[in-house]
């Protein structure tokens, strides 16, 4: 067997996985976010640390396995997320997380400092969420703190010390702290020494794939796994979802509706230019990256929908009769805006909208707008790309969103695209088995892993006839951002 720990948000997920990439059995442990002021997110790094040591017990305990049988363990993680370090390893106050917007200022401040080489070198504009302006930000407003750390670590990256004793960083992940040459893959001196920022401050940078070291004998114990299990750094969290989902060679792209939405698209180098529209980070697989935008709103948009309107109901509820409206939900359209947006607007101010409110309209027509709405604005993505010259035709649809057949349909119409879905997706936990399983010498490479572990299901066709209406409408919903704005 291989193990993948998804270090999440809300929690640690645990996958056990066996060679022919079926799921023998997960364990889950949740933690707290502290928000202590509006906007700020954090979390105790300790809790990232017991819950990892717990959740892995419990895999090993209950399914008659010994430690002995793990060959490998990897790693999927949060992205962006601050720890602090004093020199003895140990955080010097809790985690700043990518969610987490009490940075604008510095964000102002680094793109001002760098100007064009912010693009060129970190390859994306300066966002709230990113590692750097959270490091600026304690500098500034806790010295006293900032003065007692020597060196930072990513969420994941924290737990693998704890599990291990040993220190890196993967390029995945270091591609988010935007401090990173994204095509040189190194630290870039240019931006660390623009802050005062000691190289020392940075640590050892590794693919995501690397064998990194053992447990201790310590957590060996703890957890019932073996000294002998090999550890592979692992990677940030989209990166092995889309090695999870199989997005390995050029030509796929991935679709993940789970409370935020992602459209991640395969760059077999670092030549392409979206002039920052987009995120564009390194990926799990050597030498290979990924462009990404971001709905913040979209299963989320769904939720808010059924706690405002439907409370109690299942989804499956709300979704009735659904598939009885035709598609434009005659006239009803929806912006997922609901708590702002990334791409392409960048706005946390802006807010959604229902227009083209009918006399005739129910609610299933307003459950099928917001369906539409969200697939709109993950469109908005896939619009960036075709129009920098990249070719969308294969999508993999991952998430809540591709648990329905009819909201399969309408990506398939919406993107203008075949939509794949997959049978037995695990999102990132399964990327991270997989670095594990190419690592412990099962696969020769993360593709090869893909072709046994990553299974299709169905593919959705686009509807020509529907799609040219889901075009017309798109245009309508491009602008009803500019027209709402002045709102709010
Ligand atoms: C990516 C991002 C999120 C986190 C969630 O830029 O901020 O997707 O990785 O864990």
């Amino acid at each position: 067997y291989v193990i993948g720990v998804d270090l999440g948000t809300s929690a640690v997920k645990t996958l056990l996985i066996a060679q022919d990439g079926t799921l023998k059995a997960e364990a889950t442990r949740e933690y707290p976010l502290y928000h202590e002021k509006a906007g700020w997110s954090e979390q105790d790094p300790e809790d990232w640390v017991t819950g990892t040591i717990g959740a892995l017990k419990e895999l090993i305990d209950l399914n008659g396995i010994t430690g002995e049988d793990i060959e490998g363990l990897s790693f999927s993680g949060q992205m962006h997320g601050l720890v602090l370090l004093n020199d003895a390893d140990r955080p010097v106050r809790r985690a700043i997380l990518w969610n987490d917007t009490r940075t604008t200022e510095q964000c102002r401040e680094i793109s001002h400092t760098l100007g064009d080489k912010l693009l060129s070198v970190t390859r994306n504009p300066a966002l709230e969420g990113f590692t750097l302006p959270k490091i600026l930000w304690v500098k500034q407003n806790e010295p006293d703190i900032f003065a007692q750390a020597t060196h930072f670590l990513l969420p994941k990256d924290y737990v693998r010390l704890r599990l291990t004793g040993t220190k890196h960083m993967d390029l995945s992940d270091a591609a988010g702290t935007l401090m990173l040459d994204i095509a040189g893959r190194s630290w870039s001196q240019e931006v660390i020494a623009a802050f005062e920022i000691p190289q020392s401050y940075c640590p050892p940078l590794v693919e995501a794939g690397a064998y990194v070291g053992t447990l201790t004998p310590e957590v060996s114990q703890a957890t019932g796994l073996s000294t002998s299990t090999r550890i592979f750094a692992g990677g940030a969290d989209n990166a092995c979802g889309a090695i999870g989902a199989g997005i390995l060679t050029p030509g796929l792209t991935l679709c993940s509706i789970g409370t935020s939405g992602v459209i991640l698209t395969y760059e077999e180098d670092a030549s392409a230019d979206y002039a920052g529209k987009v995120h564009f980070f390194n990926h799990g697989q050597e030498n290979a990256f990924y462009a990404m935008g971001v709905t913040l709103a979209a299963g989320y948009s769904l939720s808010w929908f059924r706690n405002a309107f439907a409370k109690g109901e299942t989804f499956d509820a709300v979704l009735d009769g659904v598939g009885d409206i035709p598609a434009g939900s005659n006239g009803l359209l929806f912006t997922p805006y609901i708590v702002g947006e990334r791409t392409p607007h960048a706005d946390a101010k802006i807010r959604g909208s229902f227009i083209g409110i009918d006399g005739s309209h129910t609610r299933a027509h307003f459950a099928r707008a917001v369906m539409e709405g969200i697939t709109f604005s993950l469109n908005e993505s896939i619009d960036i790309f075709r129009n920098a010259g990249k070719t969308i035709d294969t999508i993999i649809s991952i998430g809540g969103g591709a648990k329905n057949p009819l909201w399969l349909q309408m990506q398939a119409d919406i993107f203008r695209a075949n939509v794949v879905a997959l049978t037995n997706e695990q999102g990132p936990g399964l990327g991270a088995a997989m670095l594990a399983a190419v690592g412990s010498g099962w696969f020769p490479t993360l593709e090869a892993c893909g072709k046994v572990f990553v299974k299709h299901d169905r593919v959705y066709h686009p509807n020509e006839a529907v799609s040219g209406q889901y075009e017309q409408l798109f245009r309508i919903y491009q602008q009803a951002y500019s027209q709402t704005a002045g709102l709010n």
